[in-house]
């Protein structure tokens, strides 16, 4: 196949996306004079424009140009229960009739937060931000204050929001100051302060030597490591076998604090990846879900670190923020909240589980050698064969797909799935078994229109 016949593929692909969504071009093109871009959030930014949403309903979506898809985002993973579902609805309604926030103490954030203290093992205390930034944000501030020590460790790869403590290695392996103790490079993410590099260490994920070797040389210097149990952003990378319980036991040896972002990670069991594998953090980040599909984050964990923030105390840190624990919001989390049962659990962990076997066997058929990992509700495409353990591993995959992530996105929605341009998908208690089957048809037929670019452009994907 000529490159001329390659390039028809794609141009075809982009051309019925155009096709299909002219309203939301003349939109962008508006929108484009207030935004740099036309968007205000670079995560849901894909070329040649994005989709313009209007409405949503379980887990269903629509666009201004009148195109129905099935919702495979979730917002990024926030909306368990997919949209406008009629409890929440109805939960936010009432709340609504008597104002949206007080700025006062109010019942439903304790009752919020009980709820969460009692599914989720590290939680005996906790507070509540605007989102899953200040959720870990607040995380290393506790930290710090409780071990009076100034560094951290975090994961190569490993994404905790967009506050300047942590924006180191967003990006796995490219980094131009060395690591520490011949460890992963370190890069800032551009706009970020380079002094965070005086206190951020980077390991690879799923490596307890690394860790080992940096606590061993800065025992005395190190407040925590932090880390999402599994890498979200970077692939849906798991966790092997024993390497959290390892990390608690390190940190514990050590004196050093641990810290869970479960900001995506909650919804893998009703108490969090740490209720599922039996591992237990100092403190835990979260954010997302616990919102009900309105903005949240928050953070918590042993009392007597989360003492430090008791405001009868002289020296209390402080920790405010105008929307913290936010009315609306509580109500909207504490209906989801009490949806999200064990029952509903198993319901998505199983959809999840079909979904990742069922892109495994599409792959197989096609000759491809990409998978899909990830937990529970979640998962993601990856284009390259083996185990894929850190995060470095994860976007080797990306980069050796070339242009076929770009346009399994644009394809799968001209076949009416919104999904994530980087091959996450994400499961809600509003899909069932015939969602999951429709999904994985469509996902096989739009590999079969791209195999022509992997035969002649990725023949190191080709099976066999
Ligand atoms: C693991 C993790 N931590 C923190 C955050 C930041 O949350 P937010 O976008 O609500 O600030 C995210 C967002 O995707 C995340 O995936």
């Amino acid at each position: 196949m000529t490159d001329k016949r390659l390039h028809e593929i794609f141009r075809d692909i982009e051309e019925r996306y155009r096709q299909r969504t002219p309203k939301a071009a003349e939109h962008n093109a508006r929108a484009k004079h207030c935004f740099p871009g036309g968007d205000t959030r670079t995560a849901t930014f894909y070329q040649p424009y994005p989709a313009y949403m209007v409405k949503g309903q379980g887990c269903l979506l629509y666009d201004v140009d009148g195109n129905q898809y099935i919702d495979m985002l979730s917002n990024y993973t926030s909306l368990i229960h997919g949209h406008a579902h009629p409890k929440i609805m109805e939960a936010v309604r009432a709340q609504l009739e008597n104002g949206s926030v007080f700025g006062s103490a109010t019942e439903i954030q304790y009752i919020h937060a009980e709820h969460l203290c009692a599914r989720v093992p590290s939680l005996e205390q906790m507070r509540y931000g605007n989102s899953g930034t200040e959720g870990t944000l607040f995380a290393m501030r506790a930290a710090r204050a409780f071990s009076g020590k100034e560094m951290f460790i975090k994961m190569d790869g490993g994404y905790h929001g967009s506050h300047d403590f942590i924006e180191v290695n967003v990006f796995p392996g490219s980094g131009t100051e060395p690591g520490a103790a011949g460890l992963p490079a370190r890069h800032v993410e551009p706009s970020a302060p380079l002094s965070v590099l005086n206190d951020i260490l980077v390991v690879p994920f799923n490596d307890l030597d690394a860790v080992e070797i940096l606590l061993k040389k800065y025992e005395d210097k190190i407040a925590a490591v932090i880390l999402e149990p599994m890498l979200g952003a970077l692939g849906m990378v798991t966790p092997q076998d024993g390497y959290l319980k390892g990390l608690r036991e390190l940190t514990e040896s050590y004196g050093v604090l641990l810290i869970f972002d479960e900001v995506i990670t909650f919804r893998i069991s009703t108490g969090g990846i740490q209720k599922s594998e039996g591992v237990t953090p100092d403190l835990t980040a979260m954010g997302k879900i616990i919102g009900g599909g309105f903005p949240v984050g928050a953070f918590g964990g042993r009392k007597d670190i989360m003492a430090l923030f008791d405001p009868n105390q002289p020296n209390a840190v402080f920790h405010s923020g105008t929307f913290n624990g936010t009315d609306i919001v509580m109500a909207a989390g504490l209906a989801t909240l009490e949806l999200y049962d064990q029952t509903a659990v198993d319901q998505v962990n199983a959809l999840g589980e079909k979904l990742r076997n069922g892109v495994n066997q599409a792959f197989k058929k096609a000759d491809i050698t990409g998978q899909a990992t990830g937990l529970g509700s979640l998962a993601q495409i990856h284009w390259r064969p083996g185990e894929i353990t850190n995060a470095l591993e994860s976007v080797e995959g990306f980069f050796l797909a070339g242009e076929l992530p770009k346009f399994l996105h644009l394809e799968l929605m001209n076949r009416g799935f919104y999904c994530a341009k980087r091959g996450m998908l994400v499961i809600s208690t509003a899909m069932d078994e015939t969602i999951v089957d429709k999904f994985l048809e469509e996902f096989a037929e739009a590999l079969d229109l791209l195999k022509p670019y992997v035969v002649e452009k990725a023949p190191h994907l080709l099976a066999g």
